[in-house]
């Protein structure tokens, strides 16, 4: 079942993670250090900082799936509050690499608590696992699936992710920490070269038959009925190519780009929630009263529509979910991750009432950040701080729309939002 397999997806990711060594310590490295002693200055007094980092070298040739877990990663120290995180592929000369090369499937930033004392760049596939815990978002789907703080694909480059004065994503809070333990940060980065496969559309949404793939990355068989999504492009996986392709291996960055400012008690910090179309949760019972088992498939495909007419008008393919709340508080920023396909998603109240909404961007030209028939940006929702409060208990509404005029494999329905429990 596809539930299982994502389950296990993550620890195949960070068993993958040994084969990576840090030793990305070239002069662009420095440059990395140096740009991130830049300070800038905010309009607001509050002093907001910018650290340049790479992640360390992604290798990839045509047709390669690369899908590593980097752990310790450069991040901002201290106890801050994160204000943005923008993020791309770039090459070794620091040149943007356009999506049709390398699709950027995802990036992730993940939260891990780990026992002080193992030194720097550790391995998480060498540390026991008491020796770490996750530090995940706030929520809501179960424990190992969608806990990142920041995550995007392919639409990076043309989403907003700042987040407005006098809020804030409060990291490094020593009283947040397990005693004994230290904060670090780990990049998921999920990258496909399609420079010369026979299918780049069908390359980027991990069609098994395409990466000729009938197992999972452990080796268990597929079922027939799964067509298409991560379980078929996994780290090391080949998508096909077109005969006489070359195969010139290439060596990319996740460039990213994280502003921060110190955490006092101006910064009113705000919580990262995630939810998705496809999960599968029930309510339940326990000590504290009615609670949520969640079950986040992340992952469902598109049918094609049967359609009589030769337009296709309609074919929308609409999915939707009530989700119960388990928090409370106003609503500072959303954005929704929508694959090739996607047409628009939104969050209403149970009464219909929109309360956010975020729509691709598709790409029209050959540079990088608009690559034709690419989502090269998701509109996002910044309502009035204070106009927008979630209840505890209150049901809301997340739908997601894809064009099913083509049949797509693996798309995602996920909706981020940012809320802050109190106002300043
Ligand atoms: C596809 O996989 C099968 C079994 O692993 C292998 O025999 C075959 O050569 C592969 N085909 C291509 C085109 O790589
Ligand atoms: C989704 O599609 C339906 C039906 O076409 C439409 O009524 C709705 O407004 C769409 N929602 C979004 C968020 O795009």
């Amino acid at each position: 079942m596809v539930m299982h397999q994502l389950e296990r997806l993550k620890p195949n990711l960070l068993r993958t993670s040994r084969k990576m060594k840090s030793s990305n310590l070239g002069w662009f490295s420095v440059v990395a250090i140096l740009l991130t002693s830049i300070l800038t200055f905010s309009q607001a007094s509050q002093r907001v900082r910018t650290g340049v980092f790479l992640s360390p070298k992604i290798e990839l040739e045509p047709g390669l799936s690369s899908n590593k877990l980097y752990f310790d990663v450069d991040f901002p120290r201290g106890h801050i509050a994160l204000k943005s995180f923008d993020a791309e592929v770039v090459d070794e000369a620091g040149n943007p690499v356009p999506l049709y090369e390398t699709y950027l499937h995802h990036w992730l930033v993940e939260r891990y608590f780990v026992r002080k004392g193992l030194g720097t760049r550790r391995d998480i596939s060498r540390l026991n696992s008491s020796d770490y815990v996750s530090g995940r978002n706030g929520g809501i789907c179960n424990d190992g699936v969608l806990d990142q703080f920041f995550g995007l694909g392919s639409e990076t480059r043309k989403t907003a992710t700042h987040i407005p004065d006098p809020y804030g994503i409060e990291i490094g809070n020593p009283a947040e920490i397990p005693s004994g333990f230290e904060e670090t940060w780990a990049i998921n980065v999920h990258a496909i070269d399609t420079r010369g496969v026979e299918d780049r559309m069908g390359c980027a949404e991990c069609r098994c038959d395409l990466f000729n793939v009938t197992t999972d990355e452990s080796g268990s068989p597929l079922s027939p009925n799964y067509k298409g999504g991560l379980f078929c492009c996994y780290d090391g996986a080949r998508c096909r190519r077109k005969a006489g392709s070359n195969d010139i291996k290439r060596t990319l960055y996740l460039r990213y780009t994280v502003r921060w400012v110190d955490m006092d008690s101006s910064i009113v910090p705000v919580k990262v929630y995630i939810f998705d179309v496809v999960d599968l949760w029930r309510r339940s019972r326990n000590s504290t009263g009615i609670n949520a088992e969640h079950n986040c498939r992340v992952e469902y495909n598109i049918e094609r529509c049967r359609s009589t007419g030769s337009t296709g008008n309609g074919c929308i393919d609409k999915k939707t979910i009530s989700l119960d709340m388990p928090f409370s508080g106003y609503v500072i920023y959303g954005v929704a991750h929508l694959h090739t396909g996607g047409s628009g998603s939104a969050l209403y109240r149970k009464n219909g009432r929109p309360l956010c909404s975020s729509v691709p961007e598709y790409g029209k030209g050959k540079e990088a950040g608009n690559e034709a028939g690419y989502v090269v940006g998701m509109s996002t929702c910044y309502p009035k701080p204070g106009s927008v409060k979630i209840s505890k208990g209150e049901t809301l509404i997340l739908e997601s729309n894809y064009s099913s005029i083509q049949q797509h494999t693996g798309v995602m329905g996920l909706f981020y939002l940012l809320v802050a429990e109190k106002l300043p």
